[in-house]
């Protein structure tokens, strides 16, 4: 990504899938809205199977980059599964917890070139961190801030004043988004890339009136003369 991504030159909103269900991402990649996926411990656990073995089904659709979760809190345990989950291939960007053990690990791991995506950011302070430490992708979650009255989307936008006024290259990644108006805000403030439910994804293309009006249509088309 060159310096001019959050300046007025702007790349496209990409939409990742945020899920570790390989169904579910087919289906998004067949719709042609997937740029990437996330996951993390929870969204593996609902799937009942091995991570690695997801992981692996998950890198072969080539879906874009695929965030996959440390859960080591200590430098060297992080390490130690960056390395493991980098080795499934290039795509793989390793997910660290915004914690200061990790923070040294994203240091350490982009020095190595390795992609990373710091999770659980729950302030912009937070997030410049993450950037000084040179990640690739932060995190921050928006539905998790909603749900205890705070504005998870104002501290989106003062993330992306922030990495504007330094032209950092770590890219914004609104996570925990609960619902098409999110993803809608994400949009209008420019924020890099949005991960996002696979419901939510179909909540996009609905509308009331869409479907009202193509009901209309197909009505009015049985009264046309076909002959
Ligand atoms: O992938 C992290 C994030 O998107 C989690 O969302 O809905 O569990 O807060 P949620």
């Amino acid at each position: 990504m060159d310096r001019a991504t959050h300046s007025l030159e702007r790349d496209e909103m990409k939409f990742f899938i945020d899920s570790a269900d390989v169904g579910e991402i087919r289906k998004a990649l067949a719709l042609g809205l997937c740029d990437g996926v996330t996951t993390n411990p929870s969204l593996v656990a609902k799937t009942g199977r091995r991570f690695d073995e997801v992981l692996a089904e998950i890198v072969a659709l080539r879906p874009g980059p695929v965030s996959a979760e440390v859960t080591a809190l200590d430098f060297d345990g992080m390490i130690r599964e960056a390395h493991h989950y980098a080795a499934f291939g290039d795509q793989v960007v390793v997910k660290v917890p915004l914690i200061v053990e990790g923070l040294k690990a994203v240091k350490a791991l982009s020095a190595e070139q390795i992609k990373t995506n710091v999770t659980l950011c729950f302030s912009p302070v937070q997030a410049l961190l993450a950037a000084k430490a040179g990640a690739t992708y932060v995190s921050p979650f928006v539905g998790r801030l909603d749900d205890v009255s705070e504005d998870g989307m104002a501290m989106v936008e003062q993330i992306l004043e922030i990495y504007r006024n330094y032209a950092f290259e770590t890219e914004v990644l609104v996570a925990s988004v609960r619902h098409p108006i999110h993803v809608l805000q994400a949009a209008r403030m420019g924020a890099d890339v949005a991960t996002i439910p696979f419901k939510v994804i179909e909540q996009l293309a609905q509308h009331p009136l869409t479907d009202r009006g193509l009901q209309q249509f197909l009505a009015d088309w049985e009264k046309v003369p076909k002959s």
